[in-house]
């Protein structure tokens, strides 16, 4: 299951999947031409897909289309959660209450509905399984006008944590992807304007911004049996800009 699955990091994850021949769920929020596109990719790729309308944010949307997957398919071995709102840039003094608690429920309460319903569908489900969020380095690197990004991320890695070890006895890995600069419409500027990409690459000590298929396999390698040993793990795809920290020092 992979949600936000009709853009960006989340649709490259669900291809990615479909070339290891998986049943893709590919859950979306509002596109459902979008969603077809990205299940059409899955398809393409060897694998099966179907679509489902998802609210990351909200319980009873979740867990309306986790009822609907499993009645199909069963229980689903591997959650995706690359559902997410971006920062918007507005500082602390200036934000409004709603618009911190809709950043807040997507990213973050939208990873715990997300994770409980999975481990709920499970039930007595045995066999290994995985759970995957896409964090940010914005879970450690802060930026101005963040505030309320950064601290879903953060908080996203605590529930990352705390899951990993609650759910490590049933054989569930859960673990963070902490994407840098991923070219998808949450950097729609980047891709239109080269000067302003240009800018931000200039930080990025490989030199440029990343593909959204190169963190898709990244997850592919952390559901597998490759990773077997890998949980409450956060793991940074950033080309090296997280560790440019101290520009001015
Ligand atoms: N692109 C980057 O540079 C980058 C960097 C670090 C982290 N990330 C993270 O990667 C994840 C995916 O982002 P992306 O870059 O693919 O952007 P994107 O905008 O292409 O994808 C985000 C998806 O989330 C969906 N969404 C938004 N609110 C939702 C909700 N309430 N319920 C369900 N779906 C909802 C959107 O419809 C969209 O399909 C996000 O969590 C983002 O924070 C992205």
């Amino acid at each position: 299951m992979v949600t936000g699955a009709e853009s960006g990091i989340g649709a490259a994850c669900a291809k990615a999947f479909g070339g290891e021949g998986a049943r893709v769920a590919v859950l979306y929020f509002a596109d459902a031409a979008a969603a077809e596109r990205t299940a059409d990719a899955v398809r393409a790729a060897g694998g099966a897909a179907m679509t489902v309308q998802a609210h990351v944010d909200d319980e009873g949307s979740v867990d309306a289309a986790f009822a609907e997957v499993e009645r199909i398919w069963g229980p689903a071995d591997v959650l995706v959660n690359s559902a997410g709102l971006n920062m918007t840039g507005v500082p602390v003094r200036d934000m409004k209450l709603d618009q911190w608690r809709r950043l807040l429920d997507t990213d973050l309460t939208g990873a715990f509905l997300t994770s409980r319903r999975f481990l709920t569908g499970r039930g007595k489900a045995s066999g290994a399984a995985a759970i995957l969020h896409i964090s940010s380095i914005h879970a450690y690197a802060v930026r101005a006008g963040g505030a309320d990004y950064c601290a879903a991320k953060g908080g996203l890695s605590n529930l990352v944590e705390t899951l990993a070890i609650e759910e490590a006895p049933r054989g569930i890995r859960v673990n963070a992807i902490e994407p840098g600069m991923i070219l998808t419409p949450m950097n729609a500027r980047a891709q239109s304007d080269a000067a302003y990409r240009a800018t931000l690459e200039h930080n990025i000590p490989l030199g440029r911004a990343g593909d959204p298929s190169e963190v898709a396999d990244l997850a592919v390698f952390l559901a597998s049996e490759k990773a077997r040993y890998i949980t409450g793990a956060r793991i940074v795809i950033d080309g090296g800009l997280s560790l440019m920290q101290a520009l001015g020092a």
